[in-house]
């Protein structure tokens, strides 16, 4: 297993080449796949559900990185392990009972990763890092693909590191949001430890696979 790992956002692939993109993506190098689900209610725009997760599962070995950005998560996630997704990332701002959302994603199977939005204090979350296999960092206003990066979320990878580092957490730092070669160089050494990427990779100029490699030449 890679200590960094990259991990394509299909958000951008082209959705009639789903399959061959995903196998660019795996013989690129990637190291996860992350699905980005939208409900048109936590954010304005609406996209995939767990009969993508599916269609991924059953072309890929690698693990499904599956972001909700859905209001009342909880009514979900069964279906999304059902779905064959490996770890589920639910947003902060919709769990008003994170503990037991955590667990019971845990109970399913799957990895439980917490998501926070830029404007969301990492104090939010400070009470489950415990519990949390992954802290997703978003450094864009989660609904599109394509954004441009905010330059505060360095520092709040960095102060993320540091509480996870005083408590022996071996939980990842995941960056999501405007991730490209500029940056990328920068969140790793601020702490981070996953990369997500739509933009930097499905719209390389050269293709998917130098999107990646790309990316990799740079974490290591
Ligand atoms: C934002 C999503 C991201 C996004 C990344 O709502 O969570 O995963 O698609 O896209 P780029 O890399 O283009 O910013
Ligand atoms: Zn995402």
């Amino acid at each position: 297993m890679n200590k960094y790992a990259i991990a394509p956002s299909i958000l951008s692939a082209d959705f009639t080449r789903l399959r061959e993109e995903i196998v660019a993506c795996e013989s690129a190098g990637a190291d996860w796949l992350h699905i980005d689900v939208m409900d048109g209610h936590f954010v304005p725009n609406i996209t995939m559900g767990p009969f993508i997760v599916e269609a991924c599962r059953r072309v890929t070995e690698l693990p499904l990185d599956v972001h909700l950005m859905i209001e009342k998560p909880e009514r979900h996630l069964a279906a999304f392990a059902r779905a064959g997704a490996t770890r589920l990332n639910v947003h902060v701002e919709t769990c008003p009972h994170l503990h037991d959302t955590l667990r019971q994603i845990k109970s399913l199977g799957c990895g439980a990763g917490v998501a926070l939005n830029p404007e969301t204090p990492v104090g939010a979350i400070e009470a489950v890092m415990s519990e949390a296999d992954l802290i997703l960092v978003l450094s864009v206003h989660p609904g599109f693909s394509g954004q441009e990066f905010i330059p505060e979320t360095i520092a709040k990878v960095a102060y993320i590191r540091k509480k996870l580092d005083a408590v022996r957490s071996p939980a990842w730092i995941e960056v999501d949001g405007g991730i490209n070669v500029e940056n990328v160089g920068k969140v790793k050494d601020a702490g981070a430890t996953a990369f997500v990427a739509a933009t930097a990779v499905f719209k390389h100029p050269r293709g998917t696979e130098a999107g990646i490699k790309a990316l990799r030449a740079i974490i290591g």
